[in-house]
């Protein structure tokens, strides 16, 4: 399965997909990265794993529409199987995702549908969270709500600040992240004509 991954900032998840992908036995391959910020780090890591990248910078672009169907010509051209947005930090429009219904996927740095959104790790700390975790999920038109193919637990320990909790779920992100799309490209885990997550394996 030939797989996009968008990013926008440092591309942890993104290169441990594409160090996933790597393995001979494993059924997709990163074929590019996109991503709306031309300094993003992961575009380095991309291009060190001789991945080839495409930045779309927001500001060129008249508007969110033209912006979209910039990235959309590019991705069309690649045919791609199945789109990771990791650590993308754009919602994509209705129009976007039914381009690619149910073959778009995404980490999310909580346990959905707990803390749907941003500051996922303070919020868990607020509310007195003794676990916190990811969540991998289909992308569907409202943010962070779509089905579930993969999700990671961790402890919030005595003494967790935000960055203390991040690294340990950025840790199982990338274990989890590798894993779903693994189990997506190979079939083990789909979605069925209801929308709802079929699964002949588990993460
Ligand atoms: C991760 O915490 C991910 O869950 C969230 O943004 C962060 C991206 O990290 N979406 P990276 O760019 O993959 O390193």
């Amino acid at each position: 399965k030939r797989v996009v991954v968008f990013i926008s900032g440092g591309g942890s998840n993104m290169a441990a997909l594409a160090d996933a992908c790597a393995a001979p036995d494993f059924p997709a391959e990163v074929i590019a990265v996109f991503s709306d910020k031309p300094a993003a780090g992961g575009l380095v890591k991309a291009a060190e794993r001789g991945i080839a990248t495409y930045t779309f910078e927001r500001r060129a672009y008249a508007g969110k529409a033209e912006h979209e169907a910039a990235i959309l010509v590019a991705l069309d051209a690649l045919s791609p199987d199945i789109i990771c947005l990791a650590g993308y930090m754009r919602l994509l429009s209705a129009d976007f995702i039914r381009a690619y219904e149910g073959r778009i996927l995404n980490i999310h740095p909580s346990l959905l549908p707990l803390f749907p959104g941003l500051h996922t790790h303070q919020r868990a700390l607020d509310a007195g969270m003794m676990v916190a975790g990811c969540t991998v999920h289909l992308v569907t038109e409202g943010m962070d709500e779509g089905p579930v193919l993969a999700q990671s637990v961790v402890p919030v320990l005595p003494g967790d600040t935000v960055d203390t909790l991040a690294a340990r779920v950025l840790t199982v992100e990338h274990r989890s992240y590798a894993l779903a799309l693994r189990l997506f490209a190979d079939g083990t885990v789909r979605i069925g004509a209801d929308g709802r997550v079929e699964r002949t394996g588990y993460a």
